[in-house]
């Protein structure tokens, strides 16, 4: 008897979330660990947009609506991707779903075939290769190293591309490190894809308002319009205005892939939950300051963090250019012994070896380059300066090669 499909066997459960769960049993037992696994804004969400889910709800909006999300809110979705992005879509071009990932879901049940290829520039979110294996797919994985800014270049998009490449992931800023594409960067990568119509891109642009040092953001679509009918603009509000429990994502792309999306959506969960909608629509249309107060102290903590880190020797950190992760690269640690005796062969060890000195950390094979290790910095300053000073600890601790 076994209860798990076939398909579910390759499958791996979020790293970020098993370093916070593993944080968390060590805390139940009195172990005093910062975790700085999961990436999700310390701040409460804006109060009129709490107050926006209380009024719907007490006025009735409690049914299902649209499996696409109610035309209010793709009205008001439509209007942020023209306001912030100069992009023009319909309403019959933008779905909503619980969350970019749901969105992503639909995209990926909605278009691969089994045996469908998915270039996925690595480092990658964790959840994108998990979700292309669940759904037929093979994640395909060009390293983009850190001495190119952790981007997918031309020659690297070229490389990887082949008749079974269906979609490409783009990720700006990118989870976990923070890169950014300047409009001409994308449009290179354009160029490529201009050349193989049968490709999908996918621009997950959620940290899109988390930029740093005066940079502004260029979606996908605007910078490669020729593109548009094979574009899917991913976004959310979970990240710009601290929702990440609210569970709601969007999308716009080309209407007959909206659409298959909307079927998927239909047969699983029907629609998003209305309050939430409602929420989101506060979101949008309401007041925007809470977006560059966001922004202004995720950029002070990115300074914080990159200070404190170029006084660990061994460790190496680029400023991040958005996102509120820093990708560590920690290869002089490798090889290294602890005062126990036990050696860090790679970076998940370095990680299990943090954790036992108070700071839990998710490794870079969680993200498929290596050796890295990656911290939220979605936490107060206080936190972070304490959480530094355990990994300097740390690193001091270990013994010479
Ligand atoms: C790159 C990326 N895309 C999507 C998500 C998830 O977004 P949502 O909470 O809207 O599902 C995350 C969350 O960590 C992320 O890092």
């Amino acid at each position: 008897m076994t209860y798990v499909a076939d398909r579910l066997a390759a499958v791996k459960p979020s790293a970020s979330m098993a370093v916070s769960m593993a944080a968390k049993a060590l805390r139940a037992q009195g172990v005093d660990v910062i975790d700085l696994g999961l990436g999700e804004p310390d701040f409460p969400t804006p109060p009129h947009i709490v107050e926006a889910a209380f009024k719907a709800a007490a006025a009735g909006e409690t049914l299902y609506t649209a499996s696409a999300g109610t035309p209010t809110l793709r009205a008001a979705i439509a209007e942020k991707f023209k306001r912030e992005n100069g992009l023009d879509y319909l309403q019959d071009e933008i779905t909503v779903a619980n969350g970019a990932k749901q969105i992503i879901f639909n995209a990926l049940l909605a278009t691969l075939n089994p045996g469908d290829e998915a270039i996925l520039p690595t480092p990658y979110f964790v959840s994108y290769p998990e979700m292309v294996k669940l759904l037929g797919g093979v994640p395909v994985t060009p390293a983009c190293p850190a001495d190119t800014g952790f981007r997918l270049t031309p020659e690297v998009l070229q490389a990887a591309i082949t008749p079974r490449t269906k979609w490409l992931f783009l990720n700006m800023p990118g989870n976990p490190s923070g890169a950014v594409y300047a409009a001409t960067e994308l449009q290179a990568l354009g160029a490529v894809l201009a050349q193989h119509p049968h490709i999908l891109i996918l621009s997950d642009e959620i940290y899109e308002h988390i930029l740093f040092d005066g940079r502004t953001f260029v979606s996908f679509g605007a910078a490669c319009p020729d593109l548009r009918d094979r574009s899917l603009i991913v976004n959310g509000v979970a990240k710009a205005y601290a929702m990440t429990g609210w569970r709601i994502g969007y999308a716009a792309g080309p209407a007959p892939l909206i659409k298959a999306m909307n079927t998927v959506q239909s047969q699983s969960v029907t629609s998003v939950a209305a309050p939430m909608q409602a929420a989101a629509l506060a979101a949008l249309n309401g007041p925007q300051d809470c977006i560059a107060q966001f922004r202004a102290a995720f950029e002070r903590r990115r300074d914080l963090v990159v200070a404190g880190i170029a006084t660990i020797p061994g460790l190496t950190l680029a400023p991040p250019e958005g996102a509120f992760y820093a990708y560590i690269g920690c290869a002089a640690l490798i090889g290294k012994r602890t005062a126990k005796g036990e050696t860090l062969t790679d970076d998940t060890a370095v990680t299990q070896y943090l954790l036992t000195s108070g700071v839990a950390a998710v490794p870079g094979t969680a993200y498929g380059l290596s050796p890295f290790f990656r911290i939220s910095t979605a936490t107060s300053d206080a936190v972070l300066t304490e959480a530094i000073a355990r990994i300097k600890a740390a690193v001091a601790a270990l013994e010479p090669k």
